[in-house]
């Protein structure tokens, strides 16, 4: 009876072992270790043993139901390994259908123009200065002279974000808010630049983006003239785009300078480029960040970059920039 016993159990063994699905293995799993098995079979005949028999088959039979159950489960594992593998392959992702073997990426043609810019005024002396691209009312309007309902909040259009009171929570129009907080929260002297992305409500076109980036620089020191201001235009004019080009003001109007100006670049072909806005810090703004305009006095100067980028690189229209065609962004 007992060499019985253990035919039977390196039979199912065997079986156990050779289990190709799960499936298979369930319908195994019920033949050999259920209740209508063959081993439970014997197990209910072991009262008809007298009592020494009784004990040495009822052993056995322990070790046969044992070995069959391990030899299951050991099979299970492998099966569940095996799932979750072919799984795992299923869903591979092949990431590496844009890049050709040995051709790495490199940096976008406008985080390229910031660097350079970043650069620039890094080697004049400037510290770079970042802020947040959702912003407050207060930090993108009112601290810089614009209260509500001043008529200049027009000149930006804004985006909202639907957050506390209608109308407080903005993306921001331009880079200005971030001088408000370096100066909220860095005592002078302050020499930094503050690049980043900017959002207007705009309907894109071949000059214009809804989301754009620009640069802002601010001075703020004791005996700061316009003089340091044009100075540091055209110094940067050079700097960046050659010493042949030369730069110009021009009366403007910006509600946080006062007086302010726009600037032009002259290309060496006698041409001019518009570039952006600056202008002495109105005192008010001054004010409104805690610093007294009896003591302190400063310069700002603002202008955005992917157009800058653009006429760099000969893009005719600035929508592209914003492509992600790898052959338009391959090229830069
Ligand atoms: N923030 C202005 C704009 O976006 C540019 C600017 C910056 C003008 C700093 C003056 C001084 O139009």
């Amino acid at each position: 009876m007992i060499d019985e016993i253990d035919r039977i159990a390196a039979d199912a063994t065997t079986r156990a072992e050779a289990a190709a699905t799960l499936e298979d293995w369930r319908a195994l799993d019920v033949e050999l270790n259920g209740k209508k098995s063959t081993l439970g079979g014997f197990k209910r005949r072991l009262g008809e043993l007298d009592p020494d028999e009784r004990r040495t088959v009822g052993a056995a039979l322990n070790r046969a139901q044992e070995q069959v159950r391990a030899a299951l489960a050991a099979r299970r594992a492998e099966l569940d390994a095996a799932a979750r593998h072919a799984q795992l392959a299923a869903e591979r992702l092949d990431l590496t259908e844009l890049r050709p073997p040995h051709q790495a990426g490199h940096l976008h043609l406008v985080t390229q123009t910031m660097e350079r810019l970043e650069d620039v005024f890094v080697g004049m002396g400037f510290t770079v200065a970042e802020g947040p691209e959702v912003e407050d009312d207060w930090h993108n309007f009112t601290a810089l002279n614009l209260p509500a309902h001043h008529p200049a909040r027009d000149m930006q259009d804004t985006f909202f974000v639907e957050l506390g009171e209608l109308g407080d929570v903005v993306m921001r129009t331009h880079t200005s808010p971030v001088q408000i907080r370096v100066m909220e929260t860095e005592p002078p002297p302050i020499y930094s630049v503050m690049p980043g992305r900017v959002y207007r409500q705009e309907t894109a076109d071949a000059t214009h983006l809804a989301v754009f980036h620009q640069i802002e620089g601010l001075v703020v020191d004791r005996g700061i003239t316009f003089a340091h201001l044009a100075g540091t235009i055209d110094t940067f004019t050079k700097a960046y785009f050659g010493e042949g080009f030369s730069s110009r003001l021009r009366p403007s109007y910006f509600p946080f300078t006062e007086p302010s100006a726009e600037f032009d670049i002259q290309r060496p072909d006698g041409s001019w480029l518009e570039l952006g806005g600056c202008g002495m810090v109105n005192p008010n703004v001054l004010r409104n960040c805690g610093l007294d305009p009896e003591e302190w006095s400063g310069f700002a100067f603002g202008f955005g970059l992917d157009r800058l980028a653009g006429m760099r690189h000969g893009v005719p229209d600035l929508r592209e920039i914003m492509s992600v065609d790898i052959r338009f962004l391959a090229q830069f």
